[in-house]
């Protein structure tokens, strides 16, 4: 295993580029599965998860060829069961769930059960694929379902906690190839749903208001290949901008979607950062002040993203005076408060929020990563701490990060990458 160890307390400056988007690339590489036709995609990135979902579809029948980012995928389906060993690595993978049965009216895939940030239950996916008239059952540890032929139908797809990115992903899947008019309300508005419903289209799919909380999709007899470039990565191009406020930096973020980072954008300017649309595909960055501290609560898109909160966490840390964080999405991910406290950092947990008092230094420290976006915080804390900072389990980073020491480095930053 390998770990970071970060020589905190430096200023970044220069410019970082974004790679392509994780969770936007991880359900277009499963609706490859809805074509026999050839599918190339470009700028995807080269991360742990991307690569098991490349495992994943080699296991159902494709040959899936990767070159640099760019991934090549032919061949036709010939298994529908998605095995327990790569579904339970990364719960990206149940997305297969709805492209398997649009092709082959017949799936059975592995529970992805609870991860560290949460219970996460399936019970929109199920609800979802059975109203387009599929027949499903659990049975050791799978989802084991068929149904003679999809039937259009129209479902409302809204939880406890609001839409559901990847459910909404495999419905929209399995409806392009359905019989009839499928209509998804309460869709989930993700960014990464746009980039599907895009994808999709261009496979021939007869598809509307992706992007929206209303989909429309019209069933077709048969999806073609296509040639595709992933967009950036909306949560990498976010946790740039938070780590440019945390360390007082002015930095140029290259191919990052403003207009996906609102929510962002609109705290960090409203507690005195500096931050600026640059052309269509920049933004800068610019923090010489004393930042305020901001109460935030994360919801689904356009609200500010559950998954930049650990991030946001870490930039209340340092920042002085008291901030509450409410994570409507995974009212639980907040492993990364004990590692912070770790740091110097005065975090307490109180019945659902998170209360940070900001301080004024971090130190460097031995810390564990739990998950992705808690590794980053950790990251971002070791980029301000004085001293020395190791994270330990950085494989954690790499499922959703690209060569992020190398581009740190470039900017500025003294991150080497060591064997534990
Ligand atoms: N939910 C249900 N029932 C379901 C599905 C979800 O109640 O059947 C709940 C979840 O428990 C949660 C909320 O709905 O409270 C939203 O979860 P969602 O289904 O949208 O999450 P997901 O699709 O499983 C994707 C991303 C996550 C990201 C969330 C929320 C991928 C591969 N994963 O997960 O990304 O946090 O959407 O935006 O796209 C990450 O990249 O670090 C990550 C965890």
């Amino acid at each position: 295993m390998e770990k970071f160890v970060i020589e905190g307390g430096r200023r970044l400056s220069g410019e970082i580029h974004v790679s392509g988007s994780k969770n936007a690339t991880l359900p277009i590489l499963a609706a490859t599965l809805l074509t026999d036709g050839v599918c190339e995609i470009r700028n995807v990135p080269k991360l742990r998860d991307t690569l098991t979902m490349c495992k994943l579809l080699r296991s159902l029948g494709k040959t899936v060829d990767i070159s640099g980012n760019k991934v090549t995928i032919s061949g036709a389906v010939n298994n529908h069961e998605a095995d327990y060993k790569l579904v339970s690595t990364m719960r990206g993978s149940f997305c297969v769930l709805g492209p398997l049965l649009g092709k082959l009216s017949k799936a059975k895939v592995s529970m992805p059960g609870g991860c560290v940030i949460g219970v996460r239950p399936i019970d929109l996916h199920m609800k979802g694929i059975m109203a387009l008239g599929v027949k499903a059952d659990f049975d050791a540890g799978y989802v084991i379902a068929h149904a003679a032929r999809l039937k259009g139908a129209q479902m409302y797809l809204g939880g406890t906690f609001g839409s559901s990115v990847l459910a909404t992903a495999n419905v929209m899947m399995a409806a392009t190839l359905a019989h009839g008019e499928t209509i998804i309300e309460c869709a989930a508005c993700e960014p990464e749903i746009e980039d599907l419903g895009n994808f999709l289209s261009a496979m021939g799919a007869k598809i509307q208001g992706h992007g929206t909380p209303r989909i429309v999709i019209n069933g077709v007899k048969k999806l073609n290949g296509t040639s595709y470039k992933m967009a950036s990565d909306r949560i990498e191009a976010g946790t740039f901008l938070l780590m440019a406020a945390a360390t007082k930096s002015d930095i140029l973020v290259k191919d990052a979607h403003y207009n996906h980072l609102l929510a962002l954008v609109d705290k960090l300017q409203s507690i005195g950062a500096e931050v600026k649309r640059v052309g269509s595909h920049d933004i800068r960055v610019k923090c010489k002040k004393t930042l305020k501290p901001a109460n935030i609560v994360t919801h689904p898109h356009p609200g500010f993203p559950t998954d930049l909160q650990a991030q946001y966490m870490a930039l209340m840390a340092i920042t002085p005076g008291v901030s509450i964080i409410n994570d409507r999405v995974f009212p639980d991910r907040f492993m990364h408060i004990a590692e912070l406290n770790r740091m110097g950092a005065q975090i307490r947990r109180d019945t659902g929020v998170a209360i940070v008092e900001g301080v004024k230094q971090l130190y460097g420290a031995p810390v564990m990563a739990s998950d992705l976006r808690a590794s980053a915080a950790l990251v971002m804390a070791g980029l301000v701490a004085k001293g020395k900072t190791e994270i330990y389990r950085i494989y954690h980073l790499d499922r959703g990060y690209e060569n992020l020491d190398v581009k740190l480095n470039n900017i500025g930053a003294k991150v080497s990458r060591e064997k534990e």
